[in-house]
Formats: structure tokens, C-alpha cells, sequence
């Protein structure tokens, strides 16, 4: 028997999920591809670091439970409703693990990040697309995701905001969406990680009604707040029994005792460093909005979120023409190509501090001029 035919069929036909942030060796250029907390991360972060770089001759606390009593002063939420991971990634791989049988449908917008599909895709499952209407600038709605919850269907997904398109739907629709899902027996697996850095955060997270909703489950994480993808640590929320079961499957060890004690700090002491990122970027989102409509001389809408996701078409570039022009000027953007149709026709990109936009509107004005525009 060859290697290929020991290898389950679901892994067999699996290609690595495709991400922005390919920076690596590459000094001179700034990310703009991946969305994470402009000013960096909290100065103190080495410090942090430094401290916690002690007894890595025992096994970490697979418990975790520092961590998780700080997540759960931070939220108002018990420890008994927290799981935490390596990474949210760690945490969209455990929910089909723990929920999704081989051959259950499994409803996703599209398109939405791809980590979601791939972890689906390898327990088995049938994924079904609900295309986002371009014509309607990717909005979700409810309704007909409603009614794609036909028999057989074991849980949909929901990014808030959606990666891409960086629309946000409101507390209400995603809990009328919740409430729906439940009566038809479906879970909802809701990613709030891009929600922290929002304005509108408090008003649109559903972190405070995991307890009454046992099928929903929410995943948040270091990695955007505090931009620090390089330290993996990432968070989920559920009812009790959602999440007794979820840390029942996990990996044991998931995080180190360094993440741990990093993690616990920064949830404790650095809440200011996010919120000040917060009220940044309400301003600079708009002067970023205007500066592109200026320079592209099109009308620009103000995402929901702090990054945008933007149509190349009067540019008459690809997505993937639109990130190597810009290479070019030490600027990366995220091609969207591998978000599938229409997406090779936007890209994607964050807000970041004045400087740093400056020198992305710099870098969009050069690009303009090279391909003749205005
Ligand atoms: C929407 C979304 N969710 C989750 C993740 C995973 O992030 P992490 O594993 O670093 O928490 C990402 C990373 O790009 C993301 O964009």
C-alpha cells in the first residue's frame, strides 16, 4: 500500500490555508497584510518576556489557570466558560474536532477566513458556500443563512468582522442568528479576534451570553490585540458544557508556561495599550479613507473595521498586480486571490499609525502614477 492510499482521503486532497504577513528576511517592508494592533505591541512586552523565561524545567500548568482568571476578570465571565489555545487557530481546529462528524454540512460565508474550511474539511465534513453579495458590499444576511440550515446541517460560521471584507453585523443580527440556529439544532461558531480593536466592541460582542446560548461558541486572541503573532495565544468562550468538552479534546501542554505568564500579564496590566489603539484608529481609518479616494480618485466607504477591503477595478489591477506594484514601494497588502471569486479583484489591507500611512499613501500615489492614472 502506497503512503497516499494510508492517508485518510480528507487529508489527501488538503492544501496549506493560504495567509498574509509573509514579511520574514524582508526588514525594509512595511506589513500592511496582516491586522494587528498599530502601535505594536505593549512596550513592556520583553520585560514580560524576560520574566517569564523561568522553571521551563517543569511542565506548564495545563490548566492554565492564571491565564484563564485573568481572561475572566477582563470579561465578567467565569473561568468555567473559557478555553484558551495556541493561537485562536489552535481553537478553530478543536470545535470540528469536538462537534462536526464526517459527512454533517457545515454552512460558511464565503468569502470568510480560510482556516475555518480547512479544519472542517479534515474531519469530514460538507461544507456549503453562502456567497456574499458583492452588489451589496459582502453584507451577510441572516435570513438566507437562515435558510441554509437545512437537516443535517451541525453548525455555521460567522466572522466578526469578516475577514476579508471587514463588515461587521450588529449584537442583535448575530444573536437572532444564534437563536434561530438553536432551535434547528446548529452551532454557531463565532469569531470575534478582529473585534477587539473596534470602536463598537462593546456593544457588538456576544461574549456575555455564552451561558444562555449552548450553541455558540466565540474565539478572541492576543495576536491582533496586542500584535504579537509571534507568541501564540488565543481564547474561546462557551457554555459550561460547551466548553467542558472542548478542554476534555484538547491538546495537553497547549501552551507553554512562558506564554502563559506573558499572556496573563498583558490581559492584567495592558488593557490601556488597546484601547488607546482603539481610539487611534477611529480618526485614522477616516484619513486613510480619504487619502486613498484622492489618490485613486474613486469614492471610498469607511469600513466597519480598521482594515479595508478594497475594489482594484478602477485601478484595472488584480489583486495579486495590485501587491507586487506595491511590493515595489516596501508596502505589502494582502493579494486576495485565494479568497476565490471575486475576491482577485480586491485587496486588502490595514490601518496603522500616521507615519506608517503616510508612507502607504506615498507608496498608492507612485503606483497610480506608474500605471498612468491620475
Ligand atoms: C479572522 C481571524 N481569526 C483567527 C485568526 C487566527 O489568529 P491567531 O491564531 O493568531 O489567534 C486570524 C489570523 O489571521 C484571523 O484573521
Amino acid at each position: 500500500m502506497s503512503i497516499e492510499q494510508r492517508v485518510r482521503p480528507e487529508v489527501r486532497a488538503m492544501a496549506r490555508p493560504r495567509h498574509g504577513g509573509d514579511v520574514w528576511g524582508r526588514l525594509q517592508v512595511r506589513d500592511f497584510s496582516s491586522n494587528v494592533n498599530p502601535l505594536g505591541a505593549p512596550e513592556r512586552l520583553g520585560e514580560y518576556i524576560a520574566e517569564a523565561a523561568r522553571d521551563m524545567e517543569n511542565y506548564p500548568d495545563d490548566s492554565c489557570a492564571e491565564l484563564k482568571d485573568a481572561i475572566s476578570s477582563r470579561y465578567g465571565v467565569p473561568p468555567s466558560n473559557i478555553v484558551v489555545g495556541a493561537g485562536s487557530a489552535e481553537l478553530i481546529r478543536l470545535f470540528p474536532e469536538v462537534f462536526v462528524r464526517p459527512g454533517d454540512r457545515v454552512v460558511m460565508p464565503r468569502p470568510t477566513f480560510s482556516e475555518y474550511g480547512f479544519a472542517c474539511r479534515l474531519m469530514g465534513a460538507e461544507m456549503v458556500d453562502l456567497p456574499l453579495p458583492e452588489d451589496d458590499a459582502f453584507r451577510l444576511d441572516i435570513g438566507s443563512m437562515v435558510s441554509m440550515m437545512l437537516p443535517g446541517t451541525r453548525a455555521v460560521y460567522v466572522c466578526n468582522p469578516n475577514n476579508p471584507t471587514a463588515r461587521m453585523l450588529s449584537r442583535k443580527e448575530v444573536l437572532e442568528l444564534v437563536a434561530e440556529a438553536r432551535r434547528r439544532d446548529v452551532m454557531v461558531f463565532l469569531d470575534e479576534t478582529l473585534l477587539e480593536l473596534s470602536e463598537r466592541d462593546a456593544d457588538v460582542t456576544c461574549v456575555p451570553e455564552v451561558e444562555s446560548n449552548d450553541n455558540l461558541f466565540i474565539i478572541r486572541s492576543f495576536t491582533k490585540s496586542f500584535a504579537m503573532p509571534g507568541i501564540r495565544v488565543g481564547y474561546g468562550f462557551g457554555s459550561r458544557e460547551v466548553i467542558r468538552y472542548m478542554d476534555a479534546a484538547r491538546l495537553s501542554w497547549n501552551l507553554g508556561t512562558l506564554e502563559q505568564r506573558v499572556a496573563t500579564r498583558l490581559m492584567a496590566e495592558e488593557q490601556e495599550h488597546v484601547r488607546r489603539a482603539v481610539s487611534m484608529l477611529v480618526g485614522e481609518k477616516d484619513r486613510m479613507r480619504s487619502g486613498i479616494a484622492r489618490i485613486t480618485g474613486t469614492k471610498v466607504a469607511l469600513p466597519d473595521s480598521y482594515f479595508f477591503f478594497h475594489s482594484l477595478e478602477e485601478l484595472g489591477m488584480t489583486s495579486c498586480q495590485f501587491r507586487d506594484a506595491m511590493l515595489r514601494h516596501n508596502v505589502l497588502v494582502r493579494d486576495c486571490s485565494s479568497f476565490g471569486p471575486p475576491c482577485h479583484g480586491y485587496s486588502r489591507f490595514c490601518v496603522k499609525t500616521r507615519p506608517k500611512d503616510d508612507e502607504f499613501l506615498g507608496a498608492l500615489q507612485l503606483v497610480v502614477e506608474e500605471i498612468g492614472g491620475r
